[in-house]
């Protein structure tokens, strides 16, 4: 579990360029939801390519507990013997999803239908957030929930003896609450329905589909409208993993911060409902060629070629919000160094993810000398463009490690080096971040 060992500082300082490829380890999304639909299927679902870091590692053993085999074979080779939709045991200790607002959803959402109880929990960021946006919903299908004040965790759930379906418009743009309410379907009789205003990333009704299950998706007056035909039998899979565009941001955004750079990352994940920074980063002018476009594992990817080049502030238009929603922090580190004000509109959600991400950016980029200004709701960055950001300054990573991820990123492009309190949450979601940057030429010492 992350963030439960001591703290560990990690200072970023500018130096030379960034040069070489940069293997980008596995979709985080795509990685949860491989082993989470594997062990629901009957057999054994292969899978390449899988992220190893610890919030996919927790929802693994999460599938153990829930009575599926979990093996690795090797670097990213793992295999699930799934037990069937329907088919989970009782787990006889608390669920512990440790970072993962990700991995506790969903699988609530997959039990919520089968009579047994669990308790889940989580460290200090997860259990302050909150969980009644995906427990209220599974109420619908007649599961009962339990937990703190505010709907924190932990969070004891028991999953309904006879589910009925559920018809649910999302009240926010959130995939984990559109997926917990599809898992939950699963095992209910009938149709289950979900409807978002909003397209959020679609990994759930691509891979539910990969899998053998009914699922329609049709655009509605009150939205999208993804339609799923409750207790199908799901066929195993080999799934290979695409690499995540949400951690390629922060070698991209690196390489496009220090002067001199030229970094390819092959491979990357481009779904449409994932690739919201990138057109941001195109229309503030960045140099980056999208090569060989094809599609693997089911999803669209390319080579990126990122070079160095200054960047100009833009309104990242608010529709655009979900497709990015987890780049908002790399984005503000960006938009510090650019030329004009960068607005970031309709991006409330940013205030309950692993930390309050407006908070922590804006204190953040305060302490390193750049100008903000925050709403409920929205964000401006004042670039200093030419003047350079002044760094020299230690940032709180709060338990977050895109946070974490960002402010070194920025210090690679600051006067005076930037210091992380604690780069220790990076393992969440990119293990490697540290040597891979290292070996591209980032002076990152901890
Ligand atoms: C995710 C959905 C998003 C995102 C998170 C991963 C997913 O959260 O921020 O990192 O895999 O479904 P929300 O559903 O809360 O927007």
């Amino acid at each position: 579990m992350a963030g439960h060992g001591e703290a560990q500082p990690m200072r970023a300082t500018a130096g030379g360029p960034l040069r070489g490829v940069a293997e980008i380890p596995g979709d985080k999304s795509v990685s949860h939801r491989s082993l989470i639909l594997g062990a629901l299927a009957v057999g054994e679902t292969s899978i390449t390519g899988l992220l190893e870091g610890q919030d996919v590692l927790d929802t693994g053993k999460a599938m153990a507990a829930f009575g599926a085999t979990v093996e690795r074979d090797g670097p990213g080779a793992w295999r699930v013997q799934g037990v069937g939709v329907g088919g989970f045991r009782e787990p006889e200790d608390v669920i512990d999803c440790g970072n993962s607002g990700t991995g506790v959803r969903l699988i609530m959402g997959a039990m919520a239908t089968s009579d047994l109880t669990a308790t889940f929990t989580g460290d200090a960021s997860l259990r302050s957030r909150p969980m009644g946006r995906v427990t209220d919903p599974l109420a619908l299908f007649g599961a009962e929930a339990r937990g703190r004040r505010g709907g924190r965790l932990p969070i004891t759930l028991t999953g309904a003896a006879a589910p009925v379906p559920v018809r649910y418009a999302t009240p926010v743009a959130s995939a984990q609450v559109k997926s917990a309410v599809l898992l939950a379907g699963l095992n209910a009789p009938g149709e289950t329905v979900v409807i978002e205003k909003e397209a959020t990333r679609d990994h759930t009704e691509r891979m539910l589909a990969g899998f053998g299950a009914e699922v329609r998706v049709e655009a509605t007056a009150e939205g999208r409208a993804v339609t799923l035909v409750g207790q199908p039998e799901l066929r195993p899979q080999r799934i290979a993993v695409p690499r995540d565009p949400s951690s390629a941001a922060f070698p991209v955004a690196a390489a496009l911060l220090a002067p001199g750079s030229e970094v390819r990352l092959p491979g990357i994940g481009l779904n449409p409902t994932r690739a919201g920074l990138y057109d941001t980063l195109v229309e503030m002018g960045a140099a980056i060629e999208f090569a060989d476009r094809r599609e693997e594992g089911g999803e669209p990817v390319a080579d990126l070629v990122v070079r160095h080049g200054a960047l100009r502030g833009i309104e990242v238009p608010p529709e655009r919000a979900a497709s990015m929603i987890d780049e908002y922090p790399i984005l503000a580190a960006l938009a510090a160094t650019a030329e004009g004000r960068t607005v970031m509109r309709g991006v409330k959600e940013l205030r309950v993810k692993e930390s309050d991400r407006i908070d922590a950016m804006a204190r953040g980029l305060e302490a390193c000398g750049v100008e903000v200004e925050e709403g409920p709701d929205w964000f401006v960055v004042h670039g200093r463009g030419a003047d350079g950001v002044p760094g020299g300054a230690t940032v709180a990573s709060r338990l977050d490690h895109r946070i974490a991820m960002a402010f070194l990123c920025l210090g690679l492009a600051s006067r005076r080096p930037v210091t992380v309190d604690d780069a220790g949450p990076i393992v969440t979601s990119f293990p490697s971040f540290v040597p891979l940057m290292r070996a591209l030429g980032a002076d990152l010492s901890g």
